[in-house]
């Protein structure tokens, strides 16, 4: 039931909120251990042994698994590899030892994620050494896909069915898993003091009532917004570091259901290519949060007009963002939040945008909501 919605996604991105409350409700308890703040069913041991780990997924899930890694690696200390599932089946990296396999897909059921973690368990398996285990996590939103049924360990990240094609709040349930992935690795091996995990436990806290401001206003400013780019053909989104992946999820979100050309990149490799396509006919959406790369990132943008580029920001209202043509603020937070509310433009931009194209959002030509072939 879509309720007053003209759309599925429209009605999944506007239960965001609830997805994370639901979240923490179950994973951050407010009378949790100081030592593990979140709830998750592992012991001591398995954060302790673990010495690298590798993401496998696809599409919208590979970047929840790439601000996973980020998290991972800048926030817990662990080296962290993301790949896409069809190619780790055929170019798999050497095998390590400790490693931990986390496999994420919403669905359970994407053919290329499960043959990826069957043949990483298949390879270990024959391996007599202890240090090279099979050591597997399985993030999705179905506990009873064939994911569940082939990985022991499973994160399910409860965000309730999902009936768009275009990912919205399960994307949003992934990143919090990773959150609490990388919040209980980094309490356990003590790799960040008992201030800064708290400090990112308080911030994931703050985060529902954020989301329900900013899906409200964005809803409106992404509505009005989407009537410039009625006749665009050329879409690029940049973002650095933990807003990288939202970048990639910006353009995939914009390709898939408005069928407009859109490519995400690293703000600072524009220079090496890509600035080669601006015009004043190309909009640059640009992510640009407090944080280490924050003044790169202005400057990357700051490139970009000087090529008459249309430039739409995604950032805090401040005096440095009074560069940007447009502005779709979010409230100030910590980078390492960040993602979970810079998305929210990207998705209702790309709503509005394929709405007002008159396309059928929900189910975008050649998409199916699973992928169960090669
Ligand atoms: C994009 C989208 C796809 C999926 C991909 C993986 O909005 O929905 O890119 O993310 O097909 O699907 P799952 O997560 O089910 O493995």
């Amino acid at each position: 039931d879509k309720q007053h919605f003209r759309h599925f996604m429209l009605k999944e991105i506007h239960e965001q909120p609830e997805t994370v409350e639901l979240w923490l409700s179950k994973h951050l308890p407010i009378h949790a251990p100081i030592d593990s703040p979140i709830v998750l069913p592992y012991d001591a041991s398995f954060y302790e042994s673990i010495e690298q780990i590798q993401i496998l997924a696809c599409g919208t899930s590979r970047h929840a698994g790439m601000v996973g890694a980020y998290l991972l690696e800048q926030f817990a200390g662990i080296r962290t590899s993301v790949f896409f599932a069809s190619e780790f089946r055929y170019a798999p990296p050497p095998l390590s030892p400790h490693t931990l396999t986390i496999g994420v897909t919403q669905s359970g059921e994407t053919a290329d994620t499960l043959a990826a973690l069957s043949m990483e368990h298949q390879r270990r398996s024959v391996l007599d050494n202890n240090d090279f285990a099979s050591f597997q996590l399985g993030i999705t939103n179905s506990s009873e896909s064939s994911l569940a049924l082939q990985v022991p360990n499973i994160l399910d990240i409860g965000a309730g069915i999902e009936v768009g094609v275009a990912a919205t709040k399960t994307f949003l349930g992934q990143l919090l898993a990773f959150y609490g992935l990388a919040i209980s690795f980094a309490a356990r091996r003590k790799s960040r003091s008992q201030e800064e995990i708290n400090a990112l436990c308080e911030e994931l806290r703050s985060i529902p009532k954020q989301l329900k401001d900013l899906v409200k206003e964005h809803n409106q400013l992404a509505e009005s917004l989407a009537h410039r780019f009625a006749d665009t053909e050329d879409v690029i989104f940049l973002g650095r570091g933990i807003n990288y992946p939202i970048a990639l999820e910006g353009a995939l979100k914009l390709k898939e259901i408005s069928y407009i050309h859109a490519e995400g990149y690293p703000a600072g490799e524009m220079k090496h290519g890509p600035i080669a396509l601006l015009d004043q006919r190309v909009p640059v959406i640009s992510i640009a949060t407090e944080g280490i790369v924050f003044e790169k990132v202005l400057s990357n943008a700051q490139e970009a007009k000087a090529r008459d580029a249309s430039l739409i920001g995604i950032c805090p209202q401040t005096v440095e963002t009074q560069i940007f043509d447009s502005l779709l603020p979010i409230p100030k937070v910590s980078e390492w939040i960040s993602p979970l509310l810079t998305v929210i433009p990207m998705q209702l931009l790309s709503y509005y945008i394929a709405a007002q194209r008159g396309l059928d959002v929900d189910q975008p030509r050649n998409l199916a909501k699973s992928v169960t072939v090669e």
